[in-house]
C-alpha cells in the first residue's frame, strides 16, 4: 500500500543494487547500477513496477483487456502485453508510426505475447477506434496511458525509491546520486516522491532523452511539463501525498537535457560507445533510446569532473534491450561490430 493505492505483486524484488568494480575503477568514482532491466516479465524493463499498480486497478474495474499506446517500438507496450499474457488479460497497442517494414525488436516481442499492433493515421480516432471495436466484442477495456505515466503510474518507482533507499543504507552508500532516465516522467516523478516518503538522503538526477513538446530540449520546456503532471499527482492523492502543489516552486531540479541529441530514439554514436564500454566491462547490454544516453551522462560527467572522485552514483538501468533490434539502430551496431566477425582466417 503506497499513498493509499494497492497493487498485485508479480515482481521478484528486490532487484540487485551492483556495483560495478570495472567501470568504477576506470573512471575514478563509485559506479553502482540498479538492475531494473532485471525485472521478470516479458524481458523485463521499469514499465513493469508500474503496471503492477495498473493490473490492480484494472481488476478493481472487472476489466478484461489492456489497450496501450506508444511508439511503434514501445517498451511499455510490450511490458503491458507481458502483464496481460500473464494474467489470462486481452491486450492491445495502438501506435501513431508507421508500420516499419518488419517485425523486430519489440513488436516481434509483442507479436510472440499475443498482442495486436494497430498502427493508426491519427492517434485520437485510432485509439478510439481500437477501443470501440473490442468493447464492441464485449471486453471490458481498461486504458494505460502512454509510459505509464499518470498519477496512478508513480508508485512503482515511489515504492523503488524506498527500495533504492534500503539498499544504498546497507552497501554503505546512503548519500549516493541516482541517474535514471526521463522518458514521460513516470519514473523520475516517482523516484521524487518515494525518495521523499523515506526521507532519503540519496540524491536524483534526471538525464532527459526526448524533446517534449514538439522539438523543445530546454529544460524550461521539460520543467513547464512536470509542473503539470506534479500538480496532477497532489490534486489525485491529496493528503495521502507527501507533497503539496506549492512544493514544487521550491525544487531545484537537478536535470539535464544536454543528452538528447536532437531527437527521440536516433542512432547516436556517441551512445553506441557508452553501451560498448558497458558491455565490455561489465557485461551489462543498455539500449540505444533509454538507457544509453543515461550512462552516456554518467561516463562524460565523471571524465568531465562533474562527479567528484570519490562520489558515489547509482545508474538507474530501467531495461530497454530489445531497442537494440530495431533496424535503424541494428545497422549501425552492425556496421561497426563486423570486425569482430572472423569469416576466412582459417
Ligand atoms: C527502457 C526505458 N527506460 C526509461 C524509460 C523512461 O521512463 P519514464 O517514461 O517513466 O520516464 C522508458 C520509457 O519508455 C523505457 O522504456
Amino acid at each position: 500500500m503506497l499513498f493509499g493505492h494497492d497493487k498485485i505483486e508479480f515482481l521478484h524484488l528486490p532487484t540487485p543494487l551492483e556495483h560495478l568494480k570495472n567501470v568504477s575503477e576506470d573512471l575514478g568514482v563509485s559506479v553502482y547500477c540498479k538492475r531494473d532491466d532485471l525485472t521478470n516479465l516479458g524481458v523485463g524493463g521499469n514499465k513493469l513496477r508500474k503496471l503492477e499498480y495498473f493490473l490492480k486497478d484494472a481488476q478493481d474495474q472487472g476489466a478484461t483487456m489492456l489497450i496501450t499506446e506508444g511508439g511503434a517500438q514501445t517498451n511499455h507496450g510490450r511490458l503491458t502485453a507481458a502483464v496481460a499474457a500473464k494474467y489470462g488479460m486481452k491486450c492491445a497497442i495502438v501506435t501513431a508510426d508507421e508500420y516499419p517494414g518488419e517485425i523486430s525488436a519489440n513488436l516481434l516481442l509483442d507479436g510472440m505475447m499475443g498482442c495486436p499492433v494497430y498502427f493508426v493515421k491519427d492517434m485520437e480516432t485510432g485509439r478510439q477506434a481500437v477501443i470501440d471495436r473490442y468493447t464492441g466484442e464485449g471486453e471490458k477495456v481498461y486504458y494505460v496511458p502512454m509510459g505509464g505515466s499518470n498519477e496512478l503510474g508513480i508508485l512503482g518507482y515511489a515504492e523503488c525509491a524506498i527500495e533504492l533507499d534500503g539498499q544504498a543504507r546497507e552497501m554503505g552508500i546512503p548519500e549516493a546520486t541516482i541517474y535514471t532516465t526521463i522518458g514521460s516522467l513516470g519514473t523520475y516523478l516517482g523516484l521524487l516522491a518515494g525518495l521523499k516518503a523515506c526521507d532519503s538522503k540519496l540524491k536524483l538526477r534526471g538525464i532527459n532523452v526526448l524533446p517534449y513538446q514538439g522539438s523543445g530540449t530546454s529544460k524550461e520546456n521539460l520543467i513547464s511539463y512536470m509542473h503539470d503532471y506534479f500538480g496532477r499527482i497532489c490534486d489525485f492523492y491529496g493528503d495521502e501525498f507527501v507533497y503539496r502543489k506549492e512544493d514544487f516552486d521550491s525544487f531545484t531540479f537537478d536535470i539535464s537535457t544536454d543528452y538528447i541529441h536532437g531527437a527521440y530514439n536516433n542512432a547516436v554514436e556517441e551512445v553506441r560507445e557508452v553501451m560498448y564500454y558497458l558491455a565490455r566491462k561489465e557485461a551489462i547490454i543498455i539500449d540505444p533510446c533509454y538507457t544509453g544516453k543515461t550512462f552516456e551522462a554518467v561516463v562524460s560527467e565523471a571524465k568531465r569532473g562533474r562527479i567528484k572522485a570519490g562520489e558515489d552514483v547509482i545508474f538507474m538501468h530501467t531495461g530497454g534491450l530489445p531497442g537494440i533490434y530495431t533496424k535503424h539502430h541494428r545497422v549501425e551496431l552492425e556496421r561497426e561490430l563486423m570486425p569482430y566477425m572472423h569469416t576466412d582466417e582459417f
